[in-house]
């Protein structure tokens, strides 16, 4: 995979999927822009790259905030004249693992407006720099949940389902300017948006590797390879697509 010296940002590259991401882009000679709204831990993940000779600056943002989002799009084009690649990874589980009609309100707001508003900011900012510079490639992280139903979690879901139509879509509109635009859609997957969710009862986690052919779960760095090679030139035909990343866990 040749992605030496690309301009590469990624959401929520603090943690989990988007840090294991932006370290493997770091090896691979990429310029990265480690972005979380945690700005310490994308501070410590940017040393982490820099560590290893890679090349990185960390950036705070707020996939919910425009402006911020205006900010890492814009000042990533001041200080490098591209952008190549960008990794929308940022998001959240939700609280409340409950029917629908006890779905809080709160919830539904807050995983929207990270995982599916957040997700549009993005794309919409950083699509109209890619069609002026007539290159481009994004990423977007959804999930399995966004390709078959999961119950107790319809925010999430319905978020997920939201981050495919949108990578379909736009991959529609922006064929002809040189710019793909495809998604990974990781099944269960070790980090602390699992963790989370595994914390409300542990022995959720065995039941669930029972429903997964491969008998385990994911592990980011696995599903920062897919990220990186849909980002590169390895996979210049493919647009609009999802690659799922799951163990075997949709053929149950
Ligand atoms: N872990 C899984 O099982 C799994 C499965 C399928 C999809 N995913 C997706 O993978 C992506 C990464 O999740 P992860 O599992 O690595 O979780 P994680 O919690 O380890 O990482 C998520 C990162 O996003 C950041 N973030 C949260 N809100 C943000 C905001 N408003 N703006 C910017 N950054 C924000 C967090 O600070 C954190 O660093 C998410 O989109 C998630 O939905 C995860």
């Amino acid at each position: 995979m040749n992605l030496k010296d690309k301009v590469v940002i990624i959401t929520g590259a603090g943690s989990g999927i988007g840090r294991e991401t932006a370290k493997l882009f770091g090896k691979h000679g990429a310029s990265v822009i480690v972005s979380d709204i945690n700005s310490t831990a994308a501070q410590k993940v940017a040393e982490e790259i820099l560590l290893d000779d890679g090349k990185a600056i960390a950036q705070k943002t707020d996939v919910t905030d425009f402006k911020e989002v205006e900010e890492l799009v814009s000042g990533t084009l001041e200080k490098h004249n591209k952008i190549d690649v960008m990794v929308n990874n940022a998001g959240i589980g939700g609280k409340n693992q409950a029917k629908t009609a006890d779905h809080t309100l709160d919830d539904w707001h807050n995983v929207i407006a990270v995982n599916q508003t957040g997700v549009f900011y993005c794309m919409k900012l950083v699509l109209g720099v890619m069609a002026n510079q007539g290159h481009g490639t994004i990423v977007n992280v959804a999930s399995l949940a966004g390709l078959k139903p999961s119950g107790n979690n319809l925010s999430y879901a319905a978020s997920k389902f939201a981050v495919v139509g949108m990578t379909k879509s736009a991959a529609l509109e922006y064929g002809r300017r040189n710019i793909r635009i495809n998604a990974v859609c990781p099944g269960f997957t070790e980090s602390a948006l699992l963790d989370q969710l595994l914390a409300v009862s542990p022995e959720m986690g065995d039941k669930l590797k029972r429903f997964i052919p491969m008998g385990r779960f994911g592990k980011a760095d696995e599903v920062a390879e897919a990220i990186c090679w849909l980002a590169s030139d390895n996979s210049k035909f493919i647009t609009g697509q999802t690659l799922t990343l799951d163990g075997g866990n949709s053929l149950m």
